[in-house]
């Protein structure tokens, strides 16, 4: 079993299972998003608290299930048009199959089962679940959205969606006092969001 009593191992372990999702992440592009949603994650941590033994490799796999779709079925299920009983089929099914493709990498390399669970069980329901059901699950939840308030994770989506800056600035302004759990995540989300305001009205 891989140890975390020590952060070179912990480390270690962190790039072993980055390794491990780079191909599946590849398929949409979600290398960048897993990597700066874990770096928003492990500021959560530092002012919410959580276990990173579940938090971290959680928001790093979070993903790996649109590896199970195809490009039209991603941008059907996807992104600020994304609407209707067929997206919703489809991004059921990138959280069910990440649960399980998370489950065989953490497998692979020998991790706590009993972790296994409560990591796939985050990513099962990572976009659709409503009820919280712990601090682990409020951090991974936020720090997947607060991807797209940063100034990469807002250029990646305008491409990826082939939305304007404004488009995607209104989404944001109008969804933002809702989608999060934690407090800390609300208060980074309305700082970057500003910071976008003045991102978008340069692109106009
Ligand atoms: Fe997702
Ligand atoms: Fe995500």
């Amino acid at each position: 079993m891989v140890g975390h009593k020590d952060d070179t191992n912990w480390a270690r372990f962190i790039t072993q299972v980055f390794e491990q999702a780079k191909p599946y992440l590849a398929v949409r592009g979600d290398l960048m998003h897993a990597r700066i949603s874990h770096e928003y994650a492990m500021s959560l941590m530092k002012q919410e608290g959580g276990d990173r033994k579940i938090i971290e490799p959680a928001i790093i796999l979070h993903d790996v299930g649109w590896s199970c779709l195809g490009a039209r079925e991603i941008k059907t299920a996807y992104g600020v048009k994304a609407e209707g009983l067929e997206s919703e089929r489809l991004n059921r099914i990138h959280e069910k199959e990440g649960a399980a493709v998370a489950r065989r990498i953490l497998e692979h390399i020998h991790y706590d089962p009993l972790l296994i669970d409560k990591i796939a069980s985050i990513i099962r329901t990572h976009d659709s679940g409503e009820d919280i059901r712990s601090l682990e699950e409020a951090v991974v939840k936020d720090a997947d959205k607060l991807w797209r308030f940063s100034e990469t994770g807002f250029s990646k989506e305008i491409e990826r969606q082939g939305i304007t800056a404004i488009e995607l600035y209104r989404h944001l302004a109008e969804h933002h006092e809702t989608w999060f759990c934690t407090q800390s995540a609300f208060e980074i989300a309305a700082r970057e969001l500003e910071k976008r305001k003045r991102q978008s009205s340069r692109k106009v």
